[in-house]
């Protein structure tokens, strides 16, 4: 029969096959893959791992602090967080193509990461959290397995330095699986149950110009937003919720005041595998409660709309 524990507990026997006495890195991103990925090899080799969380500062409000709470302190994993928010925001600054951003942090996340694992003193293999789906994903877009960070930091691949051998426990598993198996192993549903998020992160829902005080403004909007959805218990039904920040500002009234402050947008689909998408039906109770909280507690935000765009033709995410 085949159980989880089963996997895992073969899935262990293998990484320690294959890793032998080697030096293993591994790049979190706080998603459920690389989580799942750096937990599972962690109990198969302990401390000849080492993880890299790259914080390019485009992360949701508090999640960074989570990810060096759950890995670090719960998990004992060796792991490097660095915060390069600073070196990201500047080189973001005047971009506004949404290509040009994604390659932009592409690129950066490379170099960072590269960064680190040289002061490190390098590793024999590198670990990924790629699916199965990715690598059917990949064998068909190149007419062969190929080498690359998840595709999700949007890079072709490693440069040839950086070529260590590749450990990818979760090959044979579909997302459901990966997260049976993180329940497994004692990650934390926040974690394990996560909806997607982009690896640009909040860059691509800040149309125009990404600023570290818009990233700020956008972080109190979704927080705002995802603590409803959780309260409402709606949060396993939904595939992705999240805000986008508007460039445009509005007119409104505060008390005695004239405002004229930003928009945001919500959005929430529900979704198989983020191929196509339907909008989620909140009731209005919901959505009004929700607004008038963002517009009452973030200052600076003074409208609030429901994006009601099924995909196709629109995407999930606004850029
Ligand atoms: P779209 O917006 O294309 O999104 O309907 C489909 C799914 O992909 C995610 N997405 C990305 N993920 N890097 C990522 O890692 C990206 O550049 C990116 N763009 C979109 C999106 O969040 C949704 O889950």
């Amino acid at each position: 029969d085949w159980t989880m524990a089963g996997f895992k507990a073969e899935a262990i026997a293998r990484i320690r096959a294959q890793v032998g006495t080697g030096r293993v890195i591994c790049g979190l991103s706080g998603g459920v893959d690389s989580s799942v990925a750096a937990v599972l090899i962690h109990e198969a080799i302990g401390d000849q791992l080492t993880c890299i969380y790259v914080d390019h500062g485009l992360m949701r409000a508090n999640e960074s602090e989570q990810v060096v709470a759950t890995f670090r302190d719960r998990f004992n994993i060796r792991l490097v967080h660095r915060d390069a928010s600073d070196l990201f925001l500047g080189q973001l600054s005047g971009v506004t193509d949404p290509e040009v951003k994604r390659k932009t942090i592409g690129r950066l996340f490379i170099e960072v990461f590269e960064e680190e694992q040289v002061k490190l003193g390098g590793a024999d293999f590198l670990a990924q959290g790629t699916l199965y789906p990715d690598v059917i994903e990949s064998v068909s877009a190149t007419g062969g397995p190929s080498v690359t960070i998840k595709s999700h930091h949007n890079v072709g691949g490693l440069p040839s330095h950086m070529r260590m051998k590749l450990v990818e426990p979760l090959r044979e598993l579909f997302k459901d699986e990966v997260r049976a198996l993180g329940r497994e192993l004692g990650i934390p549903e926040a974690i394990v149950g996560r909806h997607p998020f982009p690896g640009p992160g909040l860059a691509i829902r800040i149309p125009g110009e990404v600023t570290r005080e818009k990233a700020d403004l956008l972080r109190k909007v979704d927080s705002i937003y995802l603590e409803e959805i959780r309260n409402a218990g709606l949060y396993d039904a939904i595939w992705q919720a999240f805000a986008v920040l508007l460039p445009v500002r509005t007119v409104g009234v505060m008390g005695d005041g004239r405002t004229y402050d930003q928009a945001c947008a919500l959005r929430a689909v529900t979704s198989t595998d983020g191929m196509t998408a339907d909008v989620y039906p909140f009731d209005m109770g919901f959505l009004t409660r929700v607004a008038n909280r963002i517009v009452n507690e973030v200052r600076g935000i003074n409208r609030v709309t429901y994006d009601i765009t099924s995909k196709p033709p629109g995407t999930i995410e606004w850029e």
